[in-house]
């Protein structure tokens, strides 16, 4: 097991599996909040089409996370507007 931070938050995850992956086994849905409305988005497609799972990750913007492995000591954020 390896664990990342997401919002602040301490969560775990299987080495080798995707961002989206590990967000979805700990309960956590939203990803991105839209620009405008800042309606809620999270994973839909899970393979790279989307572009619905995008997260800020280590202070990188526009990570889509179901293609993005996760690591120990990743730092998350959901990403609200562009
Ligand atoms: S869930 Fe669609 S691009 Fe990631």
């Amino acid at each position: 097991m390896i664990h990342f931070l997401f919002e602040g938050k301490s969560l775990q995850a299987t080495e080798g599996q995707s961002l989206a992956a590990a967000l979805l086994a700990n309960q956590e849905r939203i990803t991105r909040y839209t620009r405008g409305k800042s309606k809620p988005r999270g994973i839909f497609c899970g393979i790279g089409v989307c572009f619905d799972c995008l997260l800020i990750v280590d202070g990188v913007s526009n990570q889509r996370s179901c293609l993005v492995e996760v690591k120990d000591g990743m730092q998350v954020r959901i990403q609200d507007g562009a």
